[in-house]
């Protein structure tokens, strides 16, 4: 055996060993010195245990220690969840000590004393490149996770910006077909104003009916867009002094489908949609466009057709003089159960009376 063979070869490891026999553990040093590791060496196991930390790659353990024993010693490594490779130094013939060393998770025996020095520089080599194996296995794991940890937070960050964009998109979009609706009907003196009064009456009796939720948010939107459809009218058939004929009456009775078609590519708007269509419809089923009949037509559609309707008869309209808050309440009371709602108008009657006191 040549020594120079081995210092040539070596991997520089930190090792424990654990030996309470001063001959052999100082061998022991002095053999794993010459293959150039740097060693500790302590006297029993509870020493070793004390010792031992994470940098160490291999640690050489006796059996017969006093205090803890090389089996003692090695059961506590492995409820700290050691991951370092432990050698036991075991005389010739206890193959029964050898069983439970492996049992209880050594990985390798140097028998002693070491006579053979190129097979205890294999083992200890062996167990420092299962060491060296193991570090590399948990980096490569620890990395990994922390990567798939900060993809997974960069992705939802991302996610939330293109929600907040996506919403943004939405918003402005809608913002844009208000303002070009509420520009039109400024430029009409019968008109002026009447989306932004039925979006404030029916938000008044939303939320005077508790509407949860998205509800409020779509009766809000709903009102804002209920008469969207009029911009493609030509206005002097709205502006007109004097009653509609029956052809001017065919043009306007379209806007409520006309309203439906334009809103209809946004997909974020789908309750909106319905309202438009429907915001002419009756209980009786004498509306339009589509004859519904009582329940048919959903709350909100309800609400907006009280408020639209409201604010027509107390507004100056181009054929028709306008009335009085109590004379409107009163039609649309009488209208209760034909053409309204009767809860919704009750609602709403109480509301005015309130705002009239
Ligand atoms: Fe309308």
């Amino acid at each position: 055996m040549s020594f120079s063979r081995h210092l040539t070869s070596l991997i520089q490891a930190k090792i424990l060993v654990a030996d309470d026999d001063p001959l052999v553990r100082d061998a022991v040093v002095k053999i794993l010195e010459l293959f150039g590791h740097k060693v500790v060496a302590v006297e029993d196991g509870a020493t070793a245990l004390d010792t031992v930390s994470e940098d160490f790659d291999t640690i050489i353990l006796d059996i017969n220690m006093p205090g803890l024993d090389g089996f003692e010693t090695i059961q506590a490594l492995n409820e700290r969840n050691s991951e370092i490779p432990v050698l036991f130094l075991t005389g010739a013939g206890s193959m029964e000590y050898a069983v439970k060393a492996i049992n209880l998770g050594a990985y390798d025996f140097i028998a002693k004393p070491i006579e053979d020095l190129d097979l205890f520089d294999v083992k200890i080599r062996r167990a420092i490149e299962k060491r060296m194996f193991v570090r590399r296995e948990k980096s490569y794991k620890e990395d990994l996770e922390k990567e798939v940890r900060e993809k997974t937070k960069e992705l939802a960050e991302k996610n939330v910006l293109l929600e907040q964009y996506s919403h943004n998109l939405e918003v402005s979009t809608l913002n844009t077909i208000i303002t070009l609706n509420i520009a039109l009907e400024e430029k009409d003196q019968y008109t002026a104003g009447h989306t932004k009064r039925v979006t404030e009456y029916s938000l008044l009796i939303g939320q005077a009916m508790n509407l949860q939720g998205d509800d409020l948010n779509v009766l809000g939107r709903a009102s804002q867009l209920h008469d969207i459809g009029k911009l493609v009218i030509d206005v002097s058939c709205i502006q007109k002094p004097g009653p509609l004929t029956d052809e001017e009456w065919v043009l306007v009775k379209k806007h409520p489908e006309i309203g439906e078609n334009i809103i209809k590519p946004l997909d974020f708007l789908g309750r909106e949609v319905e309202i438009v269509r429907h915001h002419h419809e009756r209980l009786d089923g004498k509306g339009y466009p589509d004859g519904l009949v009582g329940d048919e037509i959903d709350l909100l559609t309800k609400i907006i057709t009280v408020a639209d309707s409201f604010d027509a008869m107390t507004s100056r309209r181009s054929y028709k003089v306008n009335m009085q808050r109590d004379e409107a309440v009163a039609e649309l009371r009488a209208c209760s159960n034909t053409q309204f709602d009767p809860v919704v108008v009750e609602v709403f009657a109480e509301i005015i009376a309130q705002h009239t006191e």
